[in-house]
């Protein structure tokens, strides 16, 4: 079992790791000395196979439990669902000492997380995650929201902490492999930005595939990248300093890509091409080896992520999309590049400026064109 501390001074937490924890979230809830309500707000995909073991370990804790669902998918990761959460809370009474517990993936973690700080201003959230990138990532740090339907991903949100994060791997097993590989992506994002010792580890496995990735691998992957994310959270909680945005790394082309293709690349799949485009962009620009591009390329392709992007897409548009980003003001931006595989640099991003060591809409343009599939006659 791991114990992860998120150290922020205001609203500490704990993430804890451990096979067989979804039996211990009643008893773990009632260590905080939650209210005596709790909606679980999930979707019929997890719900189905985790609701009642959820259900049950809450109740036996002593808990007033009902139960609040979602349509499952990032399409619905709209305002209407929050309204949907605020309508169970009501119909349950929740009060302010009450709390909602995420079940499910970042999707159904973003959108409790957001509706737990805004109903009643602010009631307890609980996460527990069950795809790999909601425990590696979306689960911890606060970042909570929804998407607005002509604009960026996550326009609409908060940071919102969880009294608590609990994690059970054993949840994985009925994960898809295509989830289980977006949330791969993160991962790899965290050995790139900061940790050698983690990239190493992928590079040496036989594999980075579901079936390929044994108990051993699993726990080291979800607790470096946890305890990654809980020390960049508690020493930057709102992005204020620069380093949480190191988190952002393949996340700006990512995201242009995840909503130009109207999510069919899920949040994952499209970090892993964003960071293929990142390392381009760093040898480009002279501040990365094409050695160490090539061993981070290596990696994605050993979790079956793509390194090209989805066949038509219009590069316009994905260089369009940037200009929305929520980071871009007036034309200019930042880029988190990597420097070497460990750490990163924060480069400035120019729209129509094309200088020697700033990345501008030409090089985007260049480094995306490179990463075309090559079409088959
Ligand atoms: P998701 O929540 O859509 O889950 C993927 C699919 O897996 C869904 O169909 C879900 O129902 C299913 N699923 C979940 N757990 C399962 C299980 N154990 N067994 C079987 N099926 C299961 O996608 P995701 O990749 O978890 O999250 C993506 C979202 O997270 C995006 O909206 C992204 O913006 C957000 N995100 C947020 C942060 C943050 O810091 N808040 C960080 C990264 C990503
Ligand atoms: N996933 C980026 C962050 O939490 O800051």
């Amino acid at each position: 079992m791991q114990s992860i501390q998120v150290a922020l001074t205001a609203n500490p937490y704990e993430i804890s790791i451990a096979s067989g924890n979804l039996e211990r979230l009643g008893a773990k809830c009632r260590a905080l000395s939650l209210g005596a309500k709790i909606v679980v707000v999930s979707n019929p995909t997890v719900f189905g196979h985790y609701g009642d073991r959820v259900i049950a370990t809450l109740k036996q804790a002593g808990f007033e439990v009902s139960y609040c669902e979602l349509p499952d998918g990032e399409q619905y990761k709209t305002l209407n669902s929050i309204a949907k959460i605020y309508d169970c809370a009501l119909e349950s009474h929740l009060e302010r000492s009450s709390t909602l517990v995420a079940l499910g993936g970042g999707v159904i973690g973003d959108m409790t997380g957001f509706a737990a700080a805004t109903w009643l201003r602010g009631i307890n959230v609980v996460q527990v995650p069950t795809t790999l990138l909601a425990m590696v990532d979306s689960s911890i740090g606060g970042k909570t929201g929804v998407n607005h339907p002509q604009g960026d991903k996550n326009l609409i949100g908060a940071f919102y902490q969880p009294r608590l994060v609990l994690t059970d791997p054993d949840v994985l097993a009925t994960l898809k492999p295509r989830e289980f590989r977006a949330g791969m992506a993160e991962v790899i994002k965290y050995a790139i930005i900061g940790d050698d010792e983690l990239f190493d580890r992928l590079e040496r496995a036989d594999g980075l595939k579901q079936s390929d990735v044994d108990a051993e691998l699993l726990s080291t992957i979800l607790t470096r990248s946890a305890s990654a994310k809980a020390e960049i959270v508690s020493k930057d909680e709102h992005e204020l300093i620069g380093l949480r945005a190191t988190l952002n790394y393949g996340h700006t082309i990512g995201h242009a890509i995840e909503s130009v293709t109207t999510y069919q690349v899920n949040h994952g799949e499209a970090v892993a091409m964003g960071m293929v485009a990142a390392g381009k962009l760093a040898v480009e620009l002279k501040l990365w080896t094409q050695q160490d591009a090539q061993r981070q390329a290596d990696v994605i392709r050993q979790a079956d992520l793509s390194l090209t992007l989805p066949p038509g897409i219009d590069l316009d548009r994905i260089i369009a999309a940037l200009k929305s980003d929520k980071k871009v003001k007036a034309g200019k931006g930042v880029f988190i590049l990597p420097t070497r595989i460990g750490a990163t640099k924060t480069v400035g991003y120019e729209v129509s400026n094309i200088t020697q060591d700033l990345v501008s809409d030409p090089l985007i343009n260049q480094v995306l064109t490179a990463m075309l599939p090559i079409p088959t006659t």
